[in-house]
């Protein structure tokens, strides 16, 4: 049966675990001999702006010996109306895998429905599940153990803090999320993911005060206060979230070793300061580079 990944509970917590071990390896001894993309091609249909994940698919497709092909809104028919089914059915042709950048997590579903490859999430406005390998691989990178790890989520509950409960969740992490009145995470992946730390032996809980969630917290994360597709909130967003940016005062209030995540792009000055994203502790470009090395791990997974 076909594999896809549409968020982070297509895979077992052993399966995650395994792919951050690939991704460590793959990090570590690049093998230019290994091509387990050999002979395939995979399309990315992406219907919003990217650079990190783009650009991350398409090197490490070409890396692992595959060809990319990039398809935006503007050239595939998609945009002037031919059906979601018909799309992936035609592509499953020729294609190997799917990538999709999109607004909705249902597009992501009936795609995957449709297609006979795999199909992977490459951002909806739910979920970024790509993101969340990444950030848990950084997070792994710089610590002894995922398990009983302190994070904190500044800011908006978005696409990138609904991956992150997930992650987190499943592998044991200790996640708090400081987020305003009416910026919650999504509810169904707050519940769900409360119901995974019970078994992992971690934690998911939401607050409003910032500088309570950063106490004894190892890792400071936060992402945009306006995502793709909500620039006409931006004004309301930028008034309302002004308390959770991430600079200096509150970095202090954090564990003395504290790391900064931030997923980019950023918007300096809005949710986290110049000064913060060039700290010594910013981690932020280490996990960038990590996008393309777990992306190179799932593709392996879904495809060899
Ligand atoms: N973090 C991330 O997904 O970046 P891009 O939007 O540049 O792909
Ligand atoms: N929350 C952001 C993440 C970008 C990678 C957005 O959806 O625009």
């Amino acid at each position: 049966m076909k594999k896809d990944f549409l968020t982070l509970l297509d895979l077992t917590p052993q399966e995650l675990a395994g792919l951050l071990q690939r991704s460590r390896e793959m990090k570590q001894s690049p093998d230019p001999g290994h091509c387990p993309l050999l002979g395939k091609s995979v399309g990315l249909l992406f219907e919003k702006a990217s650079t990190r994940t783009r650009v991350s698919f398409e090197v490490g497709i070409h890396q692992l010996g595959g060809q990319s092909i990039f398809l935006s809104p503007r050239d595939v028919h998609l945009s002037r109306g031919e059906p979601l089914h018909d799309t992936a059915r035609v592509l499953s042709r020729y294609l190997s895998a799917l990538v999709v950048r999109t607004f909705s997590q249902e597009t992501v579903q009936i795609l995957a429905k449709e297609a006979d490859i795999p199909v992977v999430n490459a951002l909806t406005g739910l979920t970024h599940p790509c993101q969340a390998l990444a950030d848990l691989f950084t997070i792994q990178e710089n610590t002894d153990q995922l398990k009983g790890t302190r994070i904190a989520y500044l800011g908006d509950g978005n696409n990138v803090a609904n991956s992150l409960i997930t992650g987190c969740s499943m592998m044991g992490l200790d996640l708090v999320l400081a987020c305003p009145d009416g910026y919650d995470p999504d509810k169904g992946y707050l519940e769900n993911g409360r119901r995974l730390a019970s078994r992992s032996g971690g934690s998911v809980q939401v607050v409003r005060d910032p500088t309570a969630a950063v106490s004894g917290a190892r890792f400071l994360y936060t992402d945009v206060w306006t995502s793709m597709g909500q620039e006409d909130e931006a004004r309301k967003r930028r008034r309302d979230l002004a308390p959770y940016q991430l600079n200096t005062e509150l970095l202090s209030s954090a564990s003395e070793d504290a790391m900064v995540l931030h997923c980019l792009p950023a918007h300096r000055g809005e949710e986290i300061t110049d000064e913060i994203m060039e700290h010594p502790r910013s981690i932020i470009l280490d996990q960038a580079e990590n996008r393309l090395h777990t992306q190179k791990a799932l593709m392996e997974w879904l495809l060899s």
